[in-house]
């Protein structure tokens, strides 16, 4: 399983795997349910090659309850999981990720705004909805929520994450590589050679973020094309070298935790 895409239906594959508390973080992105709406509004419809993303709205946020249950299971005491989503609008109705979220076995540690700066949508019924939001789930120790700190190099990159699409990714819907990279890497500074899940693997983007970080993969996906193309995308994972290293550069503080609380008088 480990640096392999599973090819399958996300729920079906999670139930098989039997083993609990093996994988060390994950980052995902669902499909977001989104096929019936938008209306001629939609500068640009997210289409899969072999599934419409339509379910009724009820069963959708079920299934994603019991996908992320288990991946509860799956994940350590003391693991997060990065689940990227974003307010819909359907009907006039606002739905939000935390309808659900709150609803599964994980500690909802922080939402996080990542503004792409730019809209999909261009209908004038709402100010342009330029973010979307990263959901960091956590699954405490001992029942302890609050769990262990980042480290000021990495808690310094804010709540707010400003980083544009990926346009040159042919998959319908990527995220860019600096999600998957930021989110990992802030979590796992002190684990090496880990395990990194994304069952929702699409063009590859977690797993090669995971591989430029020195991290094992395991993805699931259910379309053998996105499969293949991730697959090409995995082994040529140092051509994006570049984008670790304009990362690693927004990972930096002048001054500890303690040092500017020193300078603020509160020690
Ligand atoms: C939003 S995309 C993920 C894109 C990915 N983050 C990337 O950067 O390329 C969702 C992916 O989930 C896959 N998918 C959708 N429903 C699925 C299901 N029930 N089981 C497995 N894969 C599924 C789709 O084929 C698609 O590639």
């Amino acid at each position: 399983m480990k640096n392999s895409i599973i090819k399958g239906d996300v729920l079906s594959v999670l139930k098989d795997i039997t083993d609990n508390e093996f994988v060390d973080c994950g980052v995902t992105s669902p499909p977001y349910n989104k096929k019936k709406v938008g209306g001629g509004d939609s500068f640009r419809k997210v289409v899969y090659e072999n599934f419409d993303d339509n379910l009724l709205e009820e069963e959708y946020q079920q299934e994603q309850i019991d996908i992320l249950n288990e991946l509860y299971r799956l994940i350590k005491s003391g693991g997060s999981f990065f689940y990227n989503h974003k307010i819909r609008h359907v009907k006039g109705n606002m739905i939000h990720p935390l309808k659900w979220l709150t609803k599964t076995k994980w500690h909802v540690r922080q939402e996080i705004v990542w503004n792409k700066r730019s809209a999909v949508e261009f209908s004038g019924y709402r100010f342009y909805q330029r973010d979307e939001r990263i959901y960091w789930l956590y699954k405490p120790v001992n029942n302890n929520i609050i769990g262990k700190r980042l480290k000021g190099k990495d808690a310094t990159l804010g709540s707010i994450w400003e980083v544009p699409p990926d346009r040159k990714n042919e998959h319908p819907a990527p995220f860019p590589l600096e999600i998957p990279l930021r989110c990992i890497m802030s979590v796992m500074r002190d684990v090496s050679n880990g395990i990194v899940i994304d069952p929702y693997m699409g063009s590859g983007t977690t797993a090669v973020a995971a591989k430029l970080l020195k991290h094992n993969y395991i993805g699931i996906d259910k379309s053998q094309t996105y499969i293949d193309k991730a697959n090409k995308r995995i082994v040529d994972y140092k051509q994006y070298s570049n984008i670790l290293d304009k990362e690693n550069k927004l990972h930096y503080v002048k001054k500890s935790y303690k040092q500017r609380k020193q300078k603020m008088g509160l020690f």
